[in-house]
């Protein structure tokens, strides 16, 4: 039997009870043959707390022989105050460094049951399934030269640099196009090409990668601001959007609202292929934060944790049945009417954490 690494990493805040909902589904995986191994570590400010480092060498050694690291989320009041370099969010931003972790996945679906909860109308939203990949270790957030300096005249100037290489561009390219031959065959690229030299460079390793590699694959390009209309006004007109790391940043967050609570968002975030074992590195994390105000309340939704685990299922060990599997019960669950109270409509009762992980549990005992 083949085995998978995981390392579970919960962190703080409602990290660890959106975690315990999806250990019952690895177990529940175990018990059908998939040879899943856990190890559970700290990350954030419960490592801080243990170990006065946002994550210690040790739990960085377990995530780098991981096949794929499960992160819940990091951070709250009560580490406001250590110093920056040990702050809880430190711990993530190492993970993603030293893995190298390049190419962020940000699905958007709106689940029929769900429809109405977004700010846009069901027709425009119902069973919206887009693939947002976005640029992670580049562009304007870390480009050099970086500066807020004082002048002479006692004014300030700051500045950013949006840098891009081709290397750069054409692995995430890849990894867009590889995803849209699993889904609906159509990649839209998203710069300012018209505005950016980084956005020429872009539009043209985009095209130059099609040509060589995809050529099967629908390609359009798309200027980012009109994306972010289009995203709006017709979503459904997307399959996978490929992006650099600002516009990414902006227009993931849009494309998550067209979709309803935040506690229903998942996220992969992939590194390179390596060319001896055919592996990549990889993270599966919730879009949402550690939600001090109600951690430890047990009403967290754990769909935005499991659904980083299905995404797991899917990119990490190709158990794209089970992935599958996952998505129904998920589906299935809302559909009836089991919902946290983040998704729950007013005026109807919601269950908890555990009552909707335990949902899950049956609903894939009933589907196989
Ligand atoms: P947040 O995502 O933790 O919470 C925002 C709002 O959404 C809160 O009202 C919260 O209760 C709700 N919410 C979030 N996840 C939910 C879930 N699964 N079910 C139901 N409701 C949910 O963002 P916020 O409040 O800005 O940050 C709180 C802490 O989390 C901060 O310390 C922040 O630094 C950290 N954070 C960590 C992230 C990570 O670990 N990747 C990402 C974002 C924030
Ligand atoms: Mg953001």
């Amino acid at each position: 039997m083949a085995t998978h690494k995981l390392l579970l990493l919960p962190g703080d805040g409602i990290g660890p009870e959106v975690m315990r909902e999806v250990e019952k589904l690895v177990s529940w995986f175990r018990a059908r043959g998939i040879g899943f191994e856990t190890e559970t570590d700290l990350v954030g400010g419960s490592a801080y707390d243990a170990h006065k480092v946002s994550i210690t060498e040790d739990a960085m050694k377990r995530a780098q022989a991981a096949d794929a690291v499960l992160f819940g989320a990091v951070g709250g009041p009560k580490w406001d105050n250590v110093p920056y370099a040990v702050r809880p969010e430190a711990g993530l931003l190492r993970l993603r460094k030293d893995l190298g972790l390049f190419a962020n996945l940000r699905p958007a679906i709106c689940y029929p049951a769900l429809a109405d909860a977004s700010s846009l109308k069901r027709e425009v939203v119902e069973g919206l399934d887009i693939m947002i990949v976005r640029e992670l270790t580049g562009g304007v957030y870390f480009g050099e030269p970086k500066e807020l300096v004082t002048l002479e005249d006692g004014s300030q100037r700051a500045v950013d640099t949006q840098l891009y290489t081709t290397g750069e561009i054409e692995r995430i390219t890849r990894v867009a196009f590889d995803l849209a031959k699993k889904r609906r065959n159509k990649v839209s690229s998203a710069e300012k090409s018209n505005v950016m030299k980084t956005g020429v460079l872009w539009r043209q390793v985009v095209t130059k990668i099609h040509k060589a590699e995809f050529a099967d694959v629908q390609l359009e390009h798309v200027l980012a601001d009109n994306c972010a209309m289009q995203l709006v006004k017709n979503p459904k007109q997307f399959d996978v959007i490929v992006t650099d790391n600002l516009f990414g940043d902006i227009l993931s967050d849009i494309a998550a609202m067209l979709t309803g609570s935040l506690g229903m968002l998942p996220s992969a975030s992939l590194g390179a292929v390596d060319p001896v074992t055919g592996s990549r590195k990889a993270l599966y994390e919730p879009v949402h934060g550690s939600a001090p105000d109600i951690a430890g309340k047990g009403l967290a939704n754990p769909l935005a944790m499991i659904g980083s685990f299905g995404m797991a299922l899917r990119y990490s060990f190709d158990l794209l049945n089970e992935a599958d599997l996952l998505d129904k019960a998920i589906a299935n669950v809302l559909a009836s009417g089991t919902r946290t109270k983040d998704i729950a409509p007013s005026g109807t009762n919601a269950v908890g954490t555990q009552e909707l992980g335990d949902a899950i549990v049956k609903e894939l005992n009933a589907l196989s």
